[in-house]
């Protein structure tokens, strides 16, 4: 797996969002983004995820063009902001209901990434009643469940109590094998160092470093 920036900018309303990202991406490890609010961290994944397409330059994954010879990555799995779910089914459900587009996990595989996430798999209560950190936990089985070739998380923990963190870094750290990208943005540096294989330095739109 690979994902590749070539002089990638955007800009958005004559404002400068990312600025000469040149940056690849290699399987089998995860990168942290860390950067201050608004330096482009949310924006990078988006436009991996196939949903903002760069002013200029290339996004490439395993060499085809992203938004040219492809609309979005063949398998990835996506946390970014709120995701959206169907409030009146139950967690089980809304990942039934995704699942059933590709048709390629068993509903037994859904129920063990709800346990893994740390939801009760025969929880029957409805999503529209799930607290802030049972819909993130949602969030993330959703994006991880397929076990996808790129993972892009953005700000997984941070609604989770102490025993949420645990689990969850525990499901990023599984992810790394079978040659998986996985991007995870995070404001609490410990756990960014953490997970980190390597950690991406953002400022103002632009890759600053690597640590
Ligand atoms: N829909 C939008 N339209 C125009 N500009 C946007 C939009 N969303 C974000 N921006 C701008 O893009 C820049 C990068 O935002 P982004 O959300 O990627 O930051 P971030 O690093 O994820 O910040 P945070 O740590 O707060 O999540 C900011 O200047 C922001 O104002
Ligand atoms: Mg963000």
């Amino acid at each position: 797996m690979e994902i590749e920036f070539d002089n990638v900018y955007k800009c958005i309303a004559g404002k400068p969002i990312l600025k000469d990202i040149n940056y690849k991406f290699f399987g089998g490890k995860i990168y942290g983004l860390r950067g201050k609010n608004g330096c482009g961290k949310t924006m990078l994944m988006r436009s991996i995820a196939g949903l903002m397409k760069p002013t200029n330059g290339r996004i490439l994954i395993n060499k085809k063009e992203l938004y040219k010879d492809i609309e979005i990555p063949d398998s990835i799995g996506v946390l970014i902001e709120n995701p959206a779910f169907l409030p009146e089914y139950s967690g089980f459900k809304n990942l039934k209901y995704l699942a059933d587009i590709k048709n390629q996990i068993t509903e037994e595989e859904i129920r063990c990434v709800l346990n893994k996430v740390g939801l009760d798999s025969n929880d029957k209560r409805i999503v529209r009643k799930y607290s802030l950190g049972m819909k993130q936990k949602l969030g993330i089985a959703a994006a991880i469940m397929e076990k996808p070739s790129i993972v892009l998380l953005d700000e997984p923990i941070n609604a989770l109590d102490e025993s949420g963190v645990e689990k969850v870094k525990k499901c990023i750290m599984d992810l790394k094998e079978d040659n998986r990208i996985i991007i995870v943005a995070c404001h609490d540096r410990d756990e960014l160092n953490y997970l980190s294989d390597t950690i991406i330095l953002m400022s103002e739109g632009k890759i600053i470093g690597e640590e």
